[in-house]
């Protein structure tokens, strides 16, 4: 029988088992897919350890993952698009990505191109998303001069792309070890902690048009300060800073997930993006991966490998 992830109560990586579950057959307009590669999400850690549980409960024995890649192996009735071998990206909303099949409404797949890595198109949905939702709540234009803060997280790395690529000069927040890629991408690196708001003065002295917070801490306050207009700070994740200081709050749900997601496999495939990949883990190893995550330090995503790919 085929594997996936599942917990049966909330708490921290402990609770995490790889369990033997029956492929579900495709539905009216469903499909199947082999999952090759799963990318995980600082968020599941907290649906896991029930902190959304209002929002988002868990129903017992639960599943987890948003962002697969895999290869189409069954389809049901109705389907046009995908076909049974073809190559895929998948966004889930059903928290099951992390299996060895996946099956799901056939309108949750997009095409993998070719040219675009399994474990970088694991990546794309929950972070790029994301990335795109910010760059939008920021409203980034050409000329612009936008402070992403978390540059080299898995939404800051594709931020910090997506603003250069926009024509924006791109001041990155992160540790010293990661500023020498983030400058090879086109950014200004700066280190995060106190004293930020002068040492971005002191890079840009012109000023800062549009803020991205991908961590919290105190980057709503820096934008602020810095005199950055309200309607062009966005945080993903300080809710409380977010109303406190009446700024964005947009996160991946306020974009269209197919339509960004197939821009963002394009832009991979043509050379224009790319997501560092720091660590792999095997599925069966799902809770070092999430010990791992749970550090909040490194460059990029991280991506459990379910299976060879080819
Ligand atoms: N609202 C939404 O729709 C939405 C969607 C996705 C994610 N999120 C949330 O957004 C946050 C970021 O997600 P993610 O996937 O990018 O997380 P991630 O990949 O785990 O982010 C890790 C990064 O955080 C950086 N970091 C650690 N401490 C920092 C600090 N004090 N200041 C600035 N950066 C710091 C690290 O940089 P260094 O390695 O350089 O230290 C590391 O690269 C999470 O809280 C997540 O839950 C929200």
């Amino acid at each position: 029988m085929p594997k996936a992830v599942r917990f049966s109560r909330y708490g921290g990586s402990e609770v995490l088992d790889v369990v033997e579950v029956d492929a579900r057959e495709p539905g009216r307009r469903e499909v199947q897919v082999s999952v090759v590669s799963v990318a995980i999400n600082p968020g599941e850690i907290q649906v896991r350890q029930g902190q959304f549980h209002d929002a988002f409960p868990a129903h017992f024995p639960e599943g987890q993952g948003s962002d697969f890649a895999g290869v189409v192996t069954k389809v049901g009735e109705g389907v046009d698009f995908p076909r049974v071998g073809d190559e895929v990206i998948g966004f889930s909303d059903s928290r099951d990505a992390q299996a060895e099949f996946v099956t799901i409404d056939a309108s949750r797949v997009i095409p993998k191109p070719h040219a675009v890595d399994w474990n970088v198109a694991a990546c794309l949905f929950v972070a790029g998303t994301t990335a795109r939702a910010c760059i939008i709540a920021v409203d980034v234009r050409p000329g612009d001069t936008v402070v992403v803060a978390g540059a080299a997280g898995g939404v800051g790395i594709i931020a910090t792309q997506l603003a250069v690529l926009a024509g924006a000069a791109v001041v990155a927040t992160a540790s010293e070890e990661n500023h020498a890629y983030l400058r090879s991408l086109g950014a200004i690196p700066v280190a995060y902690g106190p004293g930020l708001a002068e040492r971005i003065r002191k890079i840009v002295p012109d000023g800062v048009d549009a803020f991205i917070d991908t961590h919290g801490a105190d980057n709503v306050k820096v934008a602020v300060e810095l005199g950055v207009p309200k309607d062009r700070i966005n945080t993903i994740t300080d809710y409380a800073a977010k109303n406190k200081f009446r700024v964005k709050g947009a996160g991946m749900s306020t974009v269209e997930p197919r339509e960004v997601l197939t821009e963002l496999a394009r832009l991979v495939a043509n050379g224009d993006l790319e997501i560092p990949i720091y660590a792999t883990y095997p599925l069966d190893r799902v809770r070092a991966a999430y010990e791992r995550l749970g550090l909040r330090h490194g460059l990029g995503k991280i991506v459990l490998e379910v299976r060879p790919a080819g």
